[in-house]
């Protein structure tokens, strides 16, 4: 059983984050039962977390952890075989609290696949996406090409402030997210050969 978490990139109160996530997850969890082999996805809030401001005395490429919100954090990146990162862009970038928790921990992040879906305005947060791309790939992690990109989000909400995609997003995240499954089953192999080193 392989196991992706969907990350939920922004903290603030009122974000957006968490509808682009929970649709995501809604299809995921369709198409997993499709999977060549079991898959499962789960929400990773940040905002749950709580991190503090990257606190630890020794750089997290060392691994040696001090703090317990650390110590946590890490069996919670480590258990998961991929990510889907959902993210804000936070002029042209991407925000804060999900580059701080990213910089909290490495050998977690290692040699996994990553893939995105990014929100804001004209340019949909697919500046936030270029950014996390250059980051995956300091941190060793494996980045799907396939993306969500959300122009304008504020367009597609109904009466009721609900995101409602159009069919080329769902489109786009049909093929993202089967890359993703399919890329997060292949890495396991070669990753567990690594850590029988
Ligand atoms: C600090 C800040 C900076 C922003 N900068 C950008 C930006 O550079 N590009 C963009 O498309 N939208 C930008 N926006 C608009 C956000 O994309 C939009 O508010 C979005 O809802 C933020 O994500 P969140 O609701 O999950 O926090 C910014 C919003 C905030 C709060």
């Amino acid at each position: 059983m392989s196991l992706i978490k969907i990350i939920i990139g922004s903290t603030r109160p009122q974000r957006f984050g968490p509808q682009v996530a929970g649709w995501l997850n809604e299809l995921a969890q369709e198409l997993a039962g499709s999977a060549a082999e079991p898959v499962r996805f789960e929400i990773l809030d940040l905002a749950d977390l709580n991190l503090p401001l990257l606190d630890e005395p020794v750089p997290p490429a060392m691994n040696q952890y001090q703090n317990e919100h650390t110590k946590k954090l890490s069996s919670i990146v480590a258990e998961a075989d991929g990510y889907l990162i959902v993210t804000p862009e936070y002029n042209n970038s991407i925000g804060g609290a999900l580059k701080n928790a990213l910089d909290y921990v490495f050998y977690e992040w290692n040699y996994k696949p990553v893939a995105y879906a990014s929100y804001g305005s004209a340019a949909g947060g697919s500046r936030a996406v270029g950014h996390l791309r250059d980051v995956a790939g300091e941190m060793k992690m494996f980045d799907i090409r396939e993306v969500v990109v959300i122009s304008n989000y504020w367009n597609q909400l109904d009466a009721n402030g609900k995101f409602v995609p159009s069919e080329d997003q769902i489109g786009a995240a049909k093929a993202m997210i089967e890359q993703l499954i399919f890329w997060t089953q292949e890495m396991k192999a070669p990753r567990a050969k690594l850590a029988a080193k």
